[in-house]
């Protein structure tokens, strides 16, 4: 079975979609299912193109045993879309993004991440890049219980 290529994707490709990443290669390893997944994130803006994750979100990810130091930004493109089998947005201006950047006949791969849960009250992970430290806390919690449920439907699929 060729690997399912899922790709996570915000604005910055600093704060929300590394961490999502670096969640599901660690529930996806936990489970010895590397060789099922292709995993990738990136950014619908380029301002953070090849920095690392913002120190906030690799303090927050570590606290839950998850190292996002070794990534660097990019920015997503059109052939990602060609590419990747599932794409998961993390808020809806994500989604309006992808929605234009990609031909119609691909915009069936393109999610919301929180569709996938039945917690919150928001569709979206909220940016916490220009707030405090609370806003890290709270993004990684709704990404580790997001993730485990998409992880468990992507399993359910095949
Ligand atoms: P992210 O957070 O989309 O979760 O990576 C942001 C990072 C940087 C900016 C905005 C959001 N920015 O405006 O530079």
């Amino acid at each position: 079975m060729p690997a399912h290529r899922i790709l996570f994707i915000c604005l910055g490709n600093i704060c929300r979609s590394p961490t999502a990443e670096g969640i599901f290669r660690k529930l996806v390893r936990e489970r010895e299912l590397e060789h099922r997944f292709e995993i990738d994130s990136a950014g619908t803006g380029d301002w953070h193109i090849g920095c690392p994750p913002d120190a906030r979100a690799q303090h927050a990810s570590l606290q839950r045993g998850v190292d996002i130091s070794s990534m660097r930004a990019r920015q997503v493109s059109a052939a990602d879309l060609a590419r990747f089998d599932t794409v998961i947005a993390m808020d809806l201006n994500n989604l309006q993004q992808l929605r234009e950047l990609a031909p119609r006949s691909h915009h069936h791969k393109i999610r919301l991440l929180l569709d996938y849960t039945d917690i919150g009250d928001s569709r979206e992970v909220p940016d916490p890049y220009y707030g405090g430290n609370h806003g890290f806390d709270l993004m990684i919690d709704l990404l580790e219980d997001a993730c485990d449920q998409l992880l468990a439907n992507l399993l359910g699929r095949s």
